[in-house]
């Protein structure tokens, strides 16, 4: 990389047209080979960066920041942000931005994938159909859950889990939540508050919908699926670690929960294997918020936040204010 530009590292492959938006900018160190890179190449990779675009694989903790002296931003393409530690980089003096809103819609609209496909068997259906197994009509005959008019509980009523409540409407569906407080009626709307393990009991069926945090590893376990009702769909689109893999994995072989709709999963891409042998499963990898616009959103307003750290501007999305406080001081 040149003496005197500012330089840019980006851990994956994004738009090529994005990459030469930055190019024309900055000295851009991109990942053209597309493969995850492992921490030590994660490392070698952003060493002489002023700023770096990357995404939810990518470890960005203590040992990478001090590897890493010039670094001014961390700018991750994805609302989630566990793979930050924050902590860490206000200590180094590091911004971290997300890129929150942009992806509401498109991932509220996957989560209804999900649930539609899991409560109407849609994946089972169409392995069958693909298998040349259907041979004649029957009665009974692949029988699905119902969603109009049932109720639907949503863990974590934050900005993705109203766009998911929002939809509801269109299928008459009472809507509980649950989050860690109840929230003001202008954002709750017609969502009704309940405990966990109450929300857990009385839902027809479940979407999870939390950040990853230690405080929300295993937030649905072996205890809580016991909860729900054995007619009941669980999705899940948070977090890989928010639900206990193996204790979901239990509960659908044993029929305690009539299905479930998963996009993130503990240790992916390497998910638990006994999930492929269950037909009451929908598996998708980690794509919820891809669609063509809204990919496109997330990196513009990303681009946008590492632009702004890079320019002193305090960017749109910052998550670590601290940083910002102290630079100003
Ligand atoms: C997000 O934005 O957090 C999505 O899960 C994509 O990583």
């Amino acid at each position: 990389m040149s003496e005197n530009r500012l330089r840019v590292a980006v851990t994956r492959r994004i738009f090529p047209e994005l990459i030469d938006f930055l190019r024309a900018r900055y000295e851009v160190r991109d990942n053209q080979a597309d493969a995850p890179l492992s921490p030590q190449a994660l490392r070698e990779h952003l060493r002489d960066a002023d700023g770096v675009l990357a995404t939810g694989g990518d470890r960005i903790d203590a040992a990478l920041l001090e590897a890493c002296p010039r670094l001014k931003v961390v700018s991750n393409i994805a609302v989630g942000y566990n793979n930050i530690d924050l902590d860490a980089c206000t200590a180094y003096g590091v911004a971290a931005t997300n890129t929150p809103d942009v992806l509401n819609e498109a991932t509220a609209d996957h989560a209804w994938a999900l649930l539609l496909a899991a409560a109407r068997r849609v994946g089972e259906a169409e392995r069958f159909v693909r298998a040349g197994q259907w041979k004649r009509w029957e009665f009974e005959m692949l029988m699905g859950a119902d969603l109009y008019g049932r109720t639907l509980g949503i863990v974590g009523m934050g900005r993705i889990g109203r766009a998911i409540a929002r939809r509801a409407q269109g299928f008459a569906m009472r809507v509980l939540y649950h989050n860690r407080k109840p929230l003001p009626s202008e954002l709750a709307g017609a969502a009704e508050y309940r405990s966990l393990e109450v929300l857990l009991a009385e839902a027809d069926h479940v979407i999870v919908v939390v950040p990853y945090s230690p405080q929300t590893h295993h937030l649905i376990g072996a205890r809580e699926l016991a909860r729900m009702k054995p007619s009941a769909v669980l999705v899940n689109i948070a977090r890989g670690g928010v639900v206990d893999d193996a204790a979901l994995v239990e509960a659908l072989r044993a029929r305690r929960l009539f299905a479930a709709g998963l996009d993130v999963f503990e240790n992916e891409p390497a998910l638990n294997p006994a999930f492929l042998a269950l037909d009451n499963v929908v598996l998708t990898p980690h794509i919820a918020s891809s669609t063509r616009a809204t990919r496109q959103a997330m990196a513009d307003l990303a681009i946008r936040n590492l632009e702004d750290v890079l320019a002193g501007r305090r960017p749109a999305a910052l998550l670590n204010a601290e940083v910002w406080d102290r630079r100003r001081r």
